[in-house]
């Protein structure tokens, strides 16, 4: 079934989405009619399938024959201790902080970084601005709390909410951390990029604008009692001139900023 459009969203998708129904969840279809009265009428022919169907919600590219689509599946996350994935020792809780508590990840996309942290430990609270993120987010974090070992090994720690973070972040207090990971563009042309989540993602919303981005780090560092970190590929320039530490791996780092309260 495929559900007609209405109104047009006040977020600006960098694609055309067609939402199609195969499933009477109750609460699936909820969020596919929310969903479709927000996206409002599409061009014709679109790019992607918003699919609700038994197994969750998942985006698919209108053009794959295979119908092979993405969700949000936090149980794809390697969950093991000691000296792995979720090993305090890594670069990301390194520039989080041992001893930090509460995370506002301001940029939260497909949720894996606030997954992570959650998942070691941390309490985040994750914000994505875009309705369409924000229902496969939504989706995957039910299908986890769903299964009884991933909601134990969440403990509640994760919290999502879709909106505006500059709006969010105005109304904030007492939160350790800010993290943002704003969308970069690709060092190397799109033809050449591998298939993967975060290219959908980059599909899907495009990239940050540098305007907002800016408004974002300077929020951040009024809201974070103790540091703002930002993730950015190795190859982009420094967000901001001197960041306090720099956590470097292959492919990204972590650049580490004190707060300023
Ligand atoms: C590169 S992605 C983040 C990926 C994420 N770290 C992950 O693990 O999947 C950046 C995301 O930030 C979101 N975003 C950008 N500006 C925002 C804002 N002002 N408020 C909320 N979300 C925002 C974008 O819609 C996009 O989904």
């Amino acid at each position: 079934m495929s559900i007609s459009h209405l109104e047009l969203s006040s977020v600006q998708h960098a694609s055309t989405f067609e939402v199609v129904v195969a499933t009477q969840d109750a609460r699936l279809l909820d969020e596919a009619k929310q969903l479709a009265q927000l996206l409002g009428k599409q061009n014709h022919p679109t790019t992607f399938i918003v699919y609700f169907g038994h197994g969750g919600v998942e985006i698919r590219r209108s053009n794959r024959a295979d119908k092979k689509g993405y969700k949000v599946d936090f149980n794809k996350i390697d969950r093991r201790t000691g000296a792995g994935n979720l090993s305090r020792k890594q670069l990301f809780p390194k520039a989080v902080g041992n001893e930090s508590k509460t995370v506002l990840d301001i940029t939260a996309g497909l949720g894996a970084d606030s997954a992570m942290l959650a998942l070691m430990g941390y309490t985040v609270h994750a914000i994505e601005r875009s309705p369409i993120i924000s229902v496969l987010l939504r989706d995957g974090l039910h299908r986890a709390n769903v299964n009884p070992e991933l909601r134990n090994a969440l403990g509640g720690r994760l919290t999502l909410d879709e909106a505006d973070s500059r709006a969010i972040m105005q109304n904030t207090e007492g939160v350790d951390v800010v993290y943002m990971d704003p969308m970069f563009p690709p060092k190397r042309k799109k033809s050449a990029l591998p298939q993967g989540s975060i290219q959908m993602l980059q599909a899907v919303v495009g990239y940050d604008e540098d305007i907002q981005t800016k408004e974002l780090f300077d929020l951040a560092m009024k809201t974070a009692i103790k540091r703002v970190v930002v993730k950015r590929p190795n190859y982009a320039p420094f967000f901001k001139e001197n960041p306090t530490v720099v956590h470097r791996g292959k492919l990204v780092r972590y650049e580490v900023y004190g707060a300023q309260k």
